[in-house]
C-alpha cells in the first residue's frame, strides 16, 4: 500500500490512517490513495466496517490550498466524487477524528455513516476564510445532518467547533476521552454497530433541513449581514448553497455547490486570501535562521509603563496564561493601569466571551510593582513608557543593571531608533523592538524590529513568543515608522492633499472604503487622533522642510484644536459615534490653499483619489523591499492587512499592485509626477525597484 496511507485489517474491521504529514492535507496522491484503500476494505468479504483515521492522530486539515487555482485541485479522483463513492458504501464507515477535522477534511467526515472524535477535537468549514465555500458536499450534508441555521453558522463564521458542542449538535455521534484511547474508542464503536446490526448510513436526521425556520429566513439573514460583508463573494456563495441544501435534493444540490464551488475558487478574491493564507505561514521563515535554532525560554515577562498600550501588552500575556509584573513610576498610575485591565476583562464577561472566574486567573497573573528589583528575574521585558528618547535610554541603562543575563529588552516605540535604544546597553544584541498596534490586546499584528545588533536567536524567540499570543508577528527593519507607519505617510499625506486640492474627506474615504477598507485613511487619522500625527510628524520635520504645503491641513487642524474623535471635532464632526461632514474643514482647506497658491479643483476624480492614495502606498513599500526593511512583500501585506484594516480580500497592498498591474502603478506614478506640478515633482518618484520590475517584464513583487 501507498505510504501516504497506514491500511490495516485487523479480525472485521479495516482501518485506513491517512499519512501525509504535517496536516493531511487531501491532494491528489492522498486523495488517490485513500479511495484505493477504500476500494480494497470495500472488496475484502472479511471486512464488515471500515474506521479511516489520522495514523498520527490528527485527522486532517482539508482540501491542499496549494493545488487550488490550478488544475490539481480537481484532478481525479477529485474529493466531491470519492466522498459520493464512500456514502454509497455497504459496510459502516467510521470517521476517528483526532486533533482537527476541517474543509474538505469534515466533509470527509461527514461522508462516513458514523463519527468519533476526541474530547480535544475542534471540527470547522474554515473555507470561508479563503475566499471559498466547502466544496465537497458540505453544504449539502451538514444541513441535513445538524440542521440549516447551525449549519449556517458553522460556515459562514468558518470558526471551528469543539468536540462537545459537536456532539450536542449531533455532528459527532461519540465522544472518546482522549487522542491516545480515540481509535480503541472506535474500534469499540465499529463492534457495536455491527453487533446491533446498524445500517451502513443512518437515515438523515434532517431530511427537511429547513423545517421549523422561518419562511423568509434567509433573506433576513441575507439582508442583516449583507452591510457587514461588503463585497465579499464567499458568504453570499454559501448562503446560496445552504438555501440550495433545503430548496433541492442532494444529487441536484451538489452539482450546485459544485457550480458555486468553481466561482468561488476562480475569483481574485479567494486568489487573495489563498496567498494571505501562504503569506502568514511564510512571515516566520527567517533567511539566515535556521529552525531549530535553540530558543531562549519565556516563562515570565514584565511591562514598563501601564498606560494605554503597556496594559494591553500585559493582557496579552495573561491571556496566554504566562505571568506578568507590571512596572510603574507612582502608585496612582500603577492603580490606574490595573483597574483599566480589569474593566477591560469585565466587559468580556459582560458579553460572554470570558468566565468570573478566568477573568480572576488573569488578574492573578498580572503583579503590580514600582520597583525594577522586580524585573530581576524576567526573560522578556516590554517598555512602553512615553515616546520620547531620554526617557526609554534611561529605562534601558537601568535594565542593564537589573535584569537577569539572556533577558530579552524589548521596546514598544513606534517612532524612535531601536538602535539608538540598544546602544546605551552593554548588551545591545538582547534588544529588539516589539511595535504592538492600538488596542493592543485586540490587534493581531506585531512589527518585529530587528536592530543591527539583536542576536538570531532574540529574533527568533520574539517571533514564537508573538505566536504564542496569538499575533501575526512580522520582522522589520529599523527605519522611521518601521513598515507600516512608514507606508502610512505617503498614502495620508496625499489624502491630506487631496482635500487641500479640491476634495472632500467623505470624497477621499469613500474611494478607500469602497475598497472594503475598515476606514478611510481621513477617518483614521481622526480615531487614532490629529494631535498623535501631529506629534510624530513634528519629530521629523527635517524630511519634509522643502514642502511647505506637506500635511498642512492637519497642521490647521491641529493648531485649532480639532484633534479627531476625542474632541468631537477633526476632518469631521462627531456627535458620539456618528460621523458628519464638516464644511468648516472646506474654510479651511480654501484659506490654506489660497495662502500657499495651490490651485482648487472641481474636477478630481475617485479615479484620481484612488491612484494617488494607493499607488503611493504601494511604492512606498516596494521601496521598503528594496531597502530590505521588509523580507519580502507578502510581509508588507501582512502588516496592512492585521494592523491598518485593509481587506485581506484584497490580498494586501503589494498582492494588490499585481493585480492591478505593476506597468499601470509605475504609469500612473509616473503620470501624476508630471501632471501635478511641483508636489508631482517632489512626491511622485518611482521607486527604483519598481522601475526595474517592470523593465524586467516581472508581475510579481520581489526583489532583483
Ligand atoms: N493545505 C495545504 N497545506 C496546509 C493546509 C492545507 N489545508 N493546512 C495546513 N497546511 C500546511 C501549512 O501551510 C504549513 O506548512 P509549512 O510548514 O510548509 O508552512 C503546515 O501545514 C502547518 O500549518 P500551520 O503552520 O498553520 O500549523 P498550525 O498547527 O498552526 O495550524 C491548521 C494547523 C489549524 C491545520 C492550520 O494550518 C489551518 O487552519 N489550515 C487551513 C485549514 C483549512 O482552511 N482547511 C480548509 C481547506 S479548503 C477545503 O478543504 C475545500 C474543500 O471544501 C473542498
Ligand atoms: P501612555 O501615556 O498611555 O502610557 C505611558 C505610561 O508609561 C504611563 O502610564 C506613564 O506613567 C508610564 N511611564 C512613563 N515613564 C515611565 C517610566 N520611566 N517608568 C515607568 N513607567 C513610566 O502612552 P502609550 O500610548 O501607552 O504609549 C507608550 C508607548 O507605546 C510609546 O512609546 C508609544 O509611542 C508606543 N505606541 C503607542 C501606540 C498608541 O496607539 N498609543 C501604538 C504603538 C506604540
Amino acid at each position: 500500500m501507498n505510504s501516504l496511507i497506514n491500511y490495516r485489517v485487523e479480525g472485521n474491521l479495516a482501518l485506513i490512517g491517512l499519512a501525509r504529514p504535517p496536516v493531511n492535507a487531501l491532494g491528489q496522491p492522498l486523495r488517490a490513495a485513500l479511495l484505493d484503500a477504500y476500494e480494497r476494505a470495500s472488496a475484502n468479504a472479511d471486512v464488515q466496517a471500515i474506521v479511516i483515521h489520522g495514523d498520527s492522530g490528527l485527522f486532517t486539515a482539508g482540501a491542499d490550498i496549494s493545488e487550488f487555482g490550478s488544475e490539481a485541485s480537481f484532478a481525479a479522483p477529485d474529493l466531491p466524487s470519492i466522498l459520493v463513492r464512500l456514502t454509497q458504501s455497504s459496510k459502516p464507515l467510521i470517521a476517528a477524528i483526532g486533533s482537527i477535522a476541517l474543509g474538505g477534511g469534515l466533509e470527509l467526515a461527514l461522508a462516513c455513516g458514523y463519527r468519533i472524535g476526541e474530547a480535544k477535537a475542534r471540527l470547522g468549514l474554515p473555507e470561508i476564510n479563503l475566499g471559498l465555500l466547502p466544496g465537497a458536499g458540505g453544504t449539502q450534508r451538514l444541513p441535513r445532518l445538524i440542521g440549516a441555521e447551525p449549519a449556517l453558522d458553522m460556515m459562514i463564521s468558518g470558526q471551528p467547533i469543539n468536540a462537545s458542542r459537536a456532539l450536542q449538535l449531533g455532528l459527532l455521534d461519540r465522544l472518546a476521552d482522549s487522542a491516545e484511547t480515540l481509535l480503541d474508542s472506535a474500534r469499540a464503536f465499529a463492534a457495536e454497530l455491527l453487533a446491533s446490526n446498524a445500517p451502513a448510513r443512518p437515515a438523515e436526521r434532517f431530511a427537511q433541513p429547513a423545517a421549523g425556520l422561518p419562511a423568509d429566513f434567509f433573506a433576513s439573514f441575507r439582508a442583516s449581514n449583507e452591510p457587514r460583508w461588503k463585497s465579499r463573494l464567499a458568504p453570499r456563495l454559501v448562503l446560496a448553497a445552504v438555501e440550495a441544501s433545503c430548496r433541492l435534493p442532494l444529487e441536484q444540490g451538489l452539482a450546485r455547490e459544485g457550480e458555486l464551488f468553481r466561482q468561488a475558487e476562480d475569483s481574485a478574491q479567494s486568489a487573495a486570501l489563498r496567498h494571505v493564507f501562504f503569506a502568514e505561514r511564510e512571515a516566520g521563515r527567517i533567511p539566515g535562521i535556521d529552525a531549530d535554532l535553540p530558543l531562549r525560554s519565556i516563562e515570565k515577562v514584565a511591562v514598563i509603563g501601564a498606560g494605554t498600550m503597556g496594559g494591553g501588552i500585559a493582557m496579552n500575556f495573561a491571556n496566554a496564561g504566562i505571568p506578568v509584573t507590571l512596572l510603574e513610576q507612582k502608585a496612582e498610575a500603577l492603580d490606574r493601569g490595573l483597574a483599566q485591565i480589569r474593566k477591560n476583562y469585565e466587559i468580556s464577561v459582560k458579553r460572554g466571551k470570558l468566565t468570573e472566574a478566568q477573568l480572576e486567573q488573569r488578574m492573578e497573573l498580572l503583579q503590580g510593582t514600582l520597583g525594577y528589583a522586580d524585573l530581576a528575574d524576567a526573560d522578556l521585558v516590554i517598555e512602553a513608557v512615553f515616546e520620547k528618547m531620554e526617557i526609554k535610554q534611561q529605562v534601558f541603562r537601568t535594565l542593564d543593571e537589573v535584569c537577569k543575563p539572556g533577558a530579552i529588552l524589548a521596546t514598544n516605540t513606534s517612532s524612535l531608533d531601536v538602535d539608538a535604544i540598544a546602544a546605551v546597553t552593554r548588551r545591545p544584541q538582547d534588544v529588539i523592538g516589539l511595535h504592538f498596534f492600538s488596542p493592543a490586546n485586540v490587534m493581531r499584528l506585531l512589527e518585529v524590529v530587528r536592530g543591527k545588533a539583536t542576536a538570531p536567536d532574540v529574533l527568533a524567540t520574539t517571533m514564537k513568543i508573538g505566536k504564542r499570543i496569538g499575533k501575526i508577528p512580522v520582522v522589520s527593519g529599523v527605519c522611521f515608522g518601521f513598515i507600516g507607519n512608514r507606508m502610512l505617510e505617503p498614502y495620508n499625506r496625499e489624502a491630506h492633499r487631496l482635500v487641500l486640492e479640491g476634495s472632500t474627506p467623505a470624497q477621499v474615504d469613500g474611494v478607500l472604503t469602497a475598497l472594503d477598507l475598515n476606514m478611510g485613511v481621513l477617518s483614521m487619522t481622526d480615531l487614532a487622533g490629529v494631535d498623535v500625527n501631529f506629534l510624530v510628524r513634528d519629530g521629523n520635520r527635517a524630511a519634509f522642510a522643502n514642502d511647505p504645503s506637506y500635511y498642512i491641513l492637519g497642521d490647521e487642524l491641529y493648531k485649532l484644536g480639532r484633534y479627531g474623535q476625542k474632541t468631537g471635532r477633526g476632518f469631521y464632526l462627531y456627535e458620539g459615534r456618528d460621523r458628519k461632514d464638516d464644511p468648516e474643514v472646506v474654510e479651511i482647506a480654501e484659506r490654506v490653499a489660497a495662502e500657499l497658491g495651490v490651485a482648487r479643483r472641481a474636477d478630481i476624480t475617485n479615479q484620481e483619489i484612488h491612484d494617488r492614495c494607493l499607488f503611493m502606498l504601494i511604492n512606498e513599500g516596494i521601496q521598503l523591499l528594496d531597502e530590505g526593511i521588509a523580507l519580502r512583500a507578502s510581509d508588507i501585506d501582512l502588516v496592512w492587512i492585521n494592523g491598518y484594516g485593509f481587506p485581506g480580500h484584497v490580498g494586501g497592498p503589494m498582492h494588490y499592485a499585481e493585480t492591478l498591474g505593476l506597468d499601470t502603478v509605475l504609469a500612473g506614478i509616473r503620470r501624476y509626477r508630471d501632471e501635478l506640478g511641483s508636489h508631482g515633482e517632489m512626491w511622485f518618484q518611482p521607486a527604483p525597484l519598481l522601475e526595474r520590475l517592470v523593465a524586467a517584464g516581472k508581475t510579481r513583487i520581489e526583489k532583483i
